[in-house]
């Protein structure tokens, strides 16, 4: 089953930002603006290779973002990127990758594409393989930033071998909280930009243009899993398949809970505080 994906617009538009400071040795210094990573690897699968791979780096980063779909997961991912330069690799980013790649989908990717219109859970194999597909992703010496995978205790335990087997290990499981209420907010007020994917909200980060992306001038539209049916199919999904990593992570000593209420900056700064309190404490 091949997952590989054609994916030249997938470039992230989101990997710009310069960062300061340094945390605990772990990696918060600037980033020049010619050090951005494309993900090609990633969102592509193994024949591509990111334009400019990320620095091999020891302390970088290996966390797992956890929390119900809308929490702000890939918002955060973003801000962490620009802290942590750890790289976003989402799950849900190489599914939507392939809608847009110009080239044939693979029969397995059709059936995943399908499942995430509904809100489903796209199967565990065929996550699996796609994951497993890019696991010199994992293995890349400039950490990660996984977003909605692991997703079922399935994949978390395959992660978990598969990183052992590497001589591998996760630093942090951040588990973003918040009410259902806000969050069916957060996802059905969402609009993301057709051409760059850059996403937006309607009240919380409404564009300069109603309707129009403040980046690339490309249209606004509402994710077709964004629709109230299929939010409701998500969200229960999540409770069953996800919520029980909770307790997975938490026996592993990994879980790191963050409130994510406040703008994205805060929540972004109240993680970084957390996880460099955690850094502190593991080295006495
Ligand atoms: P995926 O893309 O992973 O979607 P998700 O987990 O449902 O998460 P979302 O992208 O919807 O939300 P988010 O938490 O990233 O929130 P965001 O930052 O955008 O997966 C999509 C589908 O793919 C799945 O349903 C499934 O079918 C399939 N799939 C993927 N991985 C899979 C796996 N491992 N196993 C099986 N199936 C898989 O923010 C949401 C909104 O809130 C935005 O409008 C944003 O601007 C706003 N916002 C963010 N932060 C704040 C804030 N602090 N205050 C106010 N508004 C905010």
């Amino acid at each position: 089953m091949i997952l590989y994906l054609g994916c030249n617009q997938a470039r992230s538009a989101r990997h710009h930002a310069r960062i300061y400071g340094v945390a605990q040795g772990r990696t918060l210094s600037p980033m020049a603006d010619e050090k951005k990573n494309d993900r090609a690897a990633w969102l592509q699968g193994p024949p591509a290779e990111c334009s400019v791979p990320p620095e091999n780096d020891a302390t970088r980063w290996r966390l797992v973002l956890l929390g119900a779909p809308g929490v702000g997961k890939g918002t955060q991912a973003d801000l962490l990127h620009e802290r942590l330069h750890a790289c976003h690799l989402s799950t849900g980013d190489v599914f939507r990758a392939a809608t847009r790649s110009g080239c044939d989908p693979s029969p397995a990717m059709i059936s995943a594409l399908e499942y995430m219109r509904r809100g489903d859970l796209v199967p565990d194999e065929t996550v699996w393989q796609m994951v497993r597909e890019r696991a010199g992703c994992l293995r890349c010496g400039g950490g990660f930033l996984l977003d909605g995978f692991p997703r079922t205790l399935t994949q978390a335990e395959e992660l978990h071998r598969a990183m052992l087997r590497e001589n591998l290990a996760l630093d942090a499981v951040v588990n973003y909280e918040l009410p259902r209420q806000e969050i069916v907010a957060r996802l059905s007020g969402r609009r993301v930009c057709e051409k760059c994917k850059a996403v937006y909200h309607v009240a919380h980060h409404p564009p300069k243009t109603k309707g129009v992306c403040d980046r690339c001038g490309g249209k606004l539209i509402l994710r077709e899993d964004d629709r109230p049916e299929a939010i409701a199919v998500r969200m229960e999904a999540y409770e069953r398949s996800t919520a029980p990593l909770i307790k997975f992570y938490e026996a592993l000593g990994l879980l790191v809970p963050i409130p994510a209420t406040g703008t994205p900056e805060e929540i972004c700064a109240r993680t970084v505080i957390a996880l460099q309190a955690r850094t502190a404490r593991a080295r006495g």
